[in-house]
């Protein structure tokens, strides 16, 4: 790696690249970031603009030299980079609110990463990632790809499967939310906490919870039967958990937990939502477009607060520390998803999970060697056949394989349903799906 880094962002016109921005200034002793290329597409230019120039006021304010590029070339973006971050949504928030609705206006529930939102989620941005990674290949073959686009899980099980890139790690803000949560709710600094974290993304569990080294598990766990204690993010609202079964379960959750364990309850709140037209797509765009107007304000030289009411609060620490780690070979310890290779016994070896890693220039080595508890091990093994299988569809547009994913996720009630979901759905997205062009117009 040369001195001096460029980092290429993909989906730089996000409403989050301030937070990254902000992470790469904290940062920037122990991680000399030469160039940051935000590249977009022609849909996103005007987002990408207004963004863009806040970064630069952002670092000029900050008196570094880091040299801010806002690009619609990806290709020539990524020549020589030595990082590459993705943070895009392929047809952008309309079609997260299909995601959600759709699947709603059929009695089941919709999310942009659980259940058939995640899926179609997954058919419409893993072809898109997958020319992506065609690309570092002949410009960066050395970068790593640091990939935050969702369905993570399933993004980078088909970055692994379908590619020959291996360079490339899924990050997620959920396990930082809940180390930061966990401190919160002990009252000490989140430094002082450590979790041994296993699963999948978004189903993910923290086996242990330690305290200055020593377990603080069954403390932890009981504050968890608290209504305000069980989310740690802000799309995702939560519910206590019963205290009996919590305490059996004995191993801390994730948000996306509730979707699961709170099935009615979660799908009663999201009805409600669908009919009131707050859905989560809903409440985001207008949460962007104040953003977006904060943003244009030549005065704004720093990341503005309302950011931090959006789900993926932290993610900067997250993104930036992990490429910190990789580049000054730190071997900290730090969630992320990357290939199984054993970590995790009852998951293939060639699939992704998400555990706790050792950071190396390398790349993240699982620090966790063993299986799931019993009790998590069905579960997290249905998501990932559903990812594995979703993943499958996406890069063959095969419509049975399709479906197959769809009436396997837990949260579909059956084969006739899924059907009827996946049939509107697939005509409903089908501009961002070619894939599945034969199947939709047959
Ligand atoms: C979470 C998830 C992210 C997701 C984000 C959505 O924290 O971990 O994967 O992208 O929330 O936040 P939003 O504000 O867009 O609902």
């Amino acid at each position: 790696m040369s001195e001096g880094l460029k980092i290429v962002t993909i989906g730089g016109g996000s409403s989050y690249t301030p937070e990254l921005v902000e992470g790469f200034i904290k940062r920037y002793e122990e991680l000399p970031v030469k160039e940051l290329w935000l590249v977009d597409i022609e849909e996103g230019k005007g987002k990408l603009e207004i963004v863009g120039n806040l970064a630069k006021r952002m670092i000029e304010k900050a008196g570094l030299s880091i040299e801010i590029h806002l690009t619609l070339d990806r290709k020539a973006a990524l020549k020589d980079a030595d990082f590459v971050t993705t943070q895009f949504r392929v047809g952008l928030l309309e079609a997260r609110s299909k995601d959600e609705r759709i699947p709603l206006s059929h009695g089941v529930l919709g999310q942009e990463t659980n259940g058939p939102g995640g899926l179609l989620k997954g058919l419409r941005t893993i072809p898109v990632i997958l020319d992506i990674v065609k690309d570092i290949q002949e410009q960066c073959p050395d970068a790593w790809l640091i990939n935050f686009t969702n369905p993570a899980g399933m993004v980078t099980e088909a970055v692994l499967r379908y590619t020959t890139h291996k360079k490339v790690v899924g990050l997620c803000n959920v396990p930082i939310g809940i180390e930061m949560g966990v401190a919160k709710l002990l009252g000490v600094d989140p430094s002082r906490i450590r979790i041994d974290f296993a699963g999948l993304n978004h189903m993910v569990y923290g086996l242990d919870v330690y305290l200055d080294g020593t377990s603080v598990k069954k403390h932890v766990i009981e504050l968890l039967t608290s209504p305000e204690n069980n989310s740690f993010v802000k799309n995702v609202e939560g519910q206590g958990w019963e205290p009996e079964f919590i305490r059996s379960l004995n191993v801390l959750t994730c948000p996306y937990h509730l979707y699961y364990y709170k099935k009615d309850e979660m799908l009663q709140k999201e009805l409600k939502n669908f009919k009131e037209g707050t859905t989560r797509a809903e409440v985001v765009k207008k949460l962007e477009e104040e953003l977006f107007e904060l943003y244009k304000d030549p005065n704004l030289t720093t990341k503005p607060l309302q950011l931090e009411e959006r789900g993926g609060a932290y993610y900067s620490d997250a993104a930036v520390r992990l490429i910190a780690s990789i580049y000054n070979d730190k071997r900290d310890i730090q969630p992320v998803n990357t290939i199984n290779n054993g970590a995790i016994a009852s998951i293939p070896n060639d699939s992704a999970v998400e555990v706790s890693c050792i950071i190396t220039k390398e790349g993240p080595k699982p620090i966790i060697n063993g299986d799931l508890p019993v009790a998590v091990r069905g579960l997290v093994q249905q998501i990932k056949s559903f990812e594995r299988i979703g993943a499958e569809a996406a890069v063959t547009g095969n419509y049975d394989t399709a479906l197959l994913a769809m009436t396997i996720n837990p949260l579909v009630p059956s084969d006739k349903v899924a059907k009827v979901i996946l049939d509107e759905m697939l005509e409903a997205h089908k501009e961002h799906l070619p894939q599945f062009e034969q199947t939709v117009q047959a």
